[in-house]
């Protein structure tokens, strides 16, 4: 069974807003990737979108909201705050932040945290959706847990199929990777997920920031989403590639593309390290296909947007828990 996948129009989105008042799934464009939402207040439906992607119930949840007003009323706000959301909302930026003692968000989105991440996306689409729902919306990517994040419609029904109730249509997604998120609770903030927003960009509005931990870290999982393998292909990953064998699906970048592999796919011929991460997940999908033993990976610059193409691409190259 596929879901209904309907256009972006009035009639969709009231709708939608429906559907997410009464507990439903509702799959929906930002900026970044596809979002699957639900309703952030209401456990019943938070808990669906758990049991859709298969995810670990300890990795909690983005509040999707319309601004700054509606975070406070959801956390507590520090002057920080305001500096960053002035700066890089609505866009591809989460702050997470104490949950404020009247929190109408669920706890359950919190996965138990006493601090909620929250997040003012930039597409319209997916603002008409939060205004016509009239509350702050929970969405994860809309995918299976561990796989790849969908820049598409269509990604998400190859994803999820019926287990959402409708998929709002909005075309591509034009950042392709998901957004930053920033702990407000430590001093300096630190930073969890590289994504959308750079951190020189967050330095230059604040300050210096701290690192998160690394990839891998043993017992270092500050963001409990940050598991090492995800995003990850059926196929087996091979970065760094600079030559690739018969049986390899080529992810390239820039002008120099070693020939000889099954499928070459170019993530930016002219080495844009944005267009590169907006191609960056539909071209992983195509590349896991019939015919092709393992995805070969180019080395990518890792500074800037950079960073969180790395990042995604360690994970769905890193070993994959078994069974
Ligand atoms: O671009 C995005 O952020 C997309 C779109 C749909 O908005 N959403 C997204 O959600 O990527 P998700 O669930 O795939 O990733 C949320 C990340 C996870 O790494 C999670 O652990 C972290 O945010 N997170 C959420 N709440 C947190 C909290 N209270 N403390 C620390 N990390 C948190
Ligand atoms: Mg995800």
């Amino acid at each position: 069974m596929t879901p209904a996948v309907e256009p972006p129009d009035e009639v969709t989105i009231a709708r939608a807003a429906t559907l997410l008042r009464d507990g439903g799934l509702v799959a929906f464009p930002t900026e970044t990737v596809y979002g699957l939402g639900a309703d952030a207040t209401d456990d019943r439906a938070v808990a669906r979108i758990f049991e859709a992607k298969g995810r670990p119930t300890f990795n909690p949840l983005i509040a999707h909201v319309l601004g700054a007003t509606d975070a406070h009323r959801l956390v507590e706000w520090p002057a920080i705050a305001d500096r960053l959301a002035a700066r890089f909302w609505p866009g591809p930026l989460t702050l997470v932040l104490p949950r404020r003692r009247d929190c109408a968000l669920s706890l359950l989105a919190s996965a138990g945290l006493d601090t909620a991440a929250i997040r003012v996306p930039a597409h319209p689409v997916a603002q008409a959706l939060i205004r016509a729902a009239g509350r702050p919306i929970a969405a994860p990517s809309a995918n299976r847990s561990g796989a790849i994040s969908p820049t598409t419609a269509a990604h998400v029904v190859d994803s999820l199929g019926d287990r959402v109730d409708l998929v709002i249509d909005g075309g591509r997604c034009v950042v392709g990777v998901e957004s930053t998120v920033l702990d407000l609770t430590t001093s300096p903030p630190t930073l969890l997920r590289h994504g959308g927003v750079t951190r020189e960009a967050i330095e230059a509005a604040i300050g210096a920031i701290a690192a998160g931990p690394a990839i891998g870290t043993p017992g270092a999982l500050h963001s409990p989403g940050q598991l090492e393998s995800h995003y990850a292909p059926d196929r087996p990953v091979r970065l760094d590639a600079t030559s690739v064998g018969a049986d390899e699906g080529l992810l390239a970048f820039g002008p120099d593309v070693p020939s000889g592999a099954a499928l070459t796919l170019n993530l930016s011929p002219s080495a844009d390290i944005a267009e590169a991460a907006a191609n960056l997940f539909a071209m992983l999908r195509a590349l896991d296909r019939p015919g092709i033993g393992r995805i070969a990976v180019a080395p990518i610059p890792a500074t800037g947007l950079g960073l969180a193409i790395d990042d995604r691409l360690r994970r769905a190259a890193a070993p994959r828990p078994q069974g």
